[in-house]
């Protein structure tokens, strides 16, 4: 019998993406099943994932998830046709937003939300008729965090992976919730008391819960579950790593190269590949028009593509380009972004300012981030901290030149050029800079040109980027050696079931979920699986 792996998360490309979530988490998916793993994905039944998911049925019914009932759905994936379920609460996950409304404001109801996906993947591990039972439960990044917490509180035998992708985003609220959602009360509890306990600093966390239940934990690269453990990165969350960090490890995401690939890419203008990339020239072509900027097929054009967020250093890239256009007088800016309100402000100033030589479109398009890959010479990739990154990944695999921070997944996956070291241009993939002021992305960014203005150094970078291996078979690798260390060490009929009686708490939590379950504490060992005709 194959191994069966559940992926729980609350994004997939093409079903529901708003960042490197849902690409690793459709293309891993891929990526276990091309290695002989029943594989599939439980998330949201979001409104666009039901209409883009194929072949659709209903399998069953669950009653009394912390947000209600809900309908289970299974589906398949598009374009691998792997299969994914959908837990369809539309008075949960029927919204415009993942996770926050059109105002940029966070749902109230999150932690309803999410509780529901992840007690819903806990019944799954219990068992539903017409759906296979998953050796493993590989739950992904806060959003899916409870799910170890209430697999053990169910007595599931399945072991259970959480993979953290960014530990900014922790999916905390307030401690009186805990019971709604079926915390036991001694979990709620400082945590300096019981180290199984999911308080943080005076909040109950997603994120924690994740960490502190799971089987083993792991990063989407070597060096940031290194980082992870230390304060500079660790959002708070270093000692809980720490004490758990016998069960931690890294493992460096890959990408979709069948979508990621400029010899087959429908978005760009002209095909190319490593050994003939004259197509590459039409492509920056289409990106200048596309972008306003001054058709000149040797100007050094630069792309950032990216959040635009202070986790991606927008602030200082918006300080450093004014000198660095100064400068050098033929640079181009094609930047593809949004996030925080005023960055993307900032970012349109300086397109007024610099009009043909910094163009910049405030939005998410999916079609245009392959156009910015394939057109550019150089991505520009600051980065505070990045957990993987799949970006630089994208850029290396168009001939597009990264220049990024020292940091995480970009300083793992990054090979840097330094002309007069041992590491010279044979195996250089791009430029690694550290710091986070202007005059440090400058200085990189110089260095870069530096290079560009060199035709055979650049090439000897473009080939090697191109041809370096970012599929997901080495990793995948990786990930089988820890399921399988984790199902041989599972005893015959486990039962690790914490019997505790959930607490009680009245605070608010979302109408519509109280109105549809009624006042009942959520109890994640009860609960009735219903199956549809
Ligand atoms: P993160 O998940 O931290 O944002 P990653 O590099 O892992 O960073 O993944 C970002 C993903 O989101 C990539 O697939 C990238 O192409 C995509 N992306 C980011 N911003 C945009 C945008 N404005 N339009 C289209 N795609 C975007
Ligand atoms: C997160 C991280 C990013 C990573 C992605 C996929 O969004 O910020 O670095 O590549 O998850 O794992």
């Amino acid at each position: 019998m194959p191994l069966n792996v559940l992926l729980v998360a609350s994004e997939a490309f093409p079903l529901a993406k708003t960042g490197g979530l849902g690409d690793m988490v459709s293309a891993y998916a891929a990526a276990l099943r091309d290695a002989g793993v029943d594989v599939s994905i439980l998330m949201p039944a979001y409104p666009a994932a039901l209409e883009r998911a194929i072949d659709v049925v209903p399998v069953a019914r669950m009653t009394g998830l912390p947000g209600g009932d809900a309908r289970l759905l299974r589906a398949r994936m598009p374009d691998s046709g792997v299969t994914v379920l959908l837990l369809q609460m539309d008075h949960l996950f029927a919204r415009e937003g993942l996770y926050r409304d059109p105002q940029g404001r966070d749902y109230l109801d999150n932690l309803t939300r999410f509780a529901s996906l992840a007690a819903a993947a806990a019944r799954v591990a219990r068992g539903v008729r017409n759906v296979k039972r998953p050796d493993i439960v590989h739950a992904h990044d806060w959003h899916a965090g409870l799910t170890p917490l209430y697999m053990r509180l169910a007595g599931v035998g399945a072991k259970s992976v959480f993979t953290i992708h960014n530990l900014a985003f922790q999916g905390n609220h307030p401690l009186a919730m805990g019971g709604w959602i079926g915390v036991p009360p001694e979990l709620l509890a400082p945590a300096l008391s019981d180290e199984r306990s999911i308080e943080f600093y005076g909040l109950l966390s997603m994120m924690k819960a994740g960490i502190v239940h799971a089987d083993r934990i792991t990063t989407v690269s070597q060096r940031y579950a290194r980082e992870i453990v230390t304060p500079h990165f660790g959002h708070g969350m270093e000692g809980v790593l720490l004490a758990q960090g016998a069960k931690l490890s890294g493992i460096v995401n890959g990408i979709e190269t069948s979508v990621w690939n400029p010899a087959t890419d429908a978005h760009i203008a002209r095909p190319y590949c490593v050994d003939d990339t004259a197509g590459k020239q039409a492509c920056k072509r289409e990106l200048q028009q596309a972008f306003g900027l001054v058709r000149d097929p040797f100007a050094p054009l630069v792309a950032i593509g990216s959040r635009l967020t202070e986790q991606k250093m927008a602030d200082v890239v918006v300080r450093a380009l004014p000198e660095l256009l100064e400068h050098y007088p033929r640079l181009q800016f094609a930047i593809l972004g949004q996030g925080e309100r005023g960055l993307e402000h900032a970012m349109q100033e300086l397109a007024a300012a610099w009009p043909g030589r910094v163009g910049v479109q405030i939005g998410y398009d999916e079609h245009c981030a392959h156009m910015l890959h394939a057109g550019a010479d150089i991505l520009l990739h600051g980065s505070r901290f990045e957990p993987c990154g799949l970006t630089q990944l994208y850029a290396m695999r168009y001939g597009t030149i990264p220049v990024a921070s020292r940091v995480g997944g970009l300083a793992d996956t990054i090979v840097d050029y330094a002309p007069h070291e041992s590491r010279d241009e044979d195996c250089a993939t791009g430029f690694l800079f550290d710091g986070d002021q202007s005059h440090d992305v400058a200085q990189a960014l110089g260095r870069a040109l530096a290079a560009f203005m060199q035709p055979s150094s650049w090439h000897a970078l473009q080939r090697n980027a191109m041809s370096r291996d970012s599929g997901w078979k080495a990793s995948t690798s990786n990930y089988l050696a820890l399921y399988a260390e984790l199902v041989d060490a599972r005893p015959a009929l486990a039962d690790t079931r914490v019997r505790k009686t959930p607490g009680r708490s009245r605070t608010a939590v979302s109408a519509e979920a109280q109105r549809v379950r009624g006042d009942e504490a959520f109890n994640p060992g009860a609960g009735e699986i219903v199956l549809t005709a």
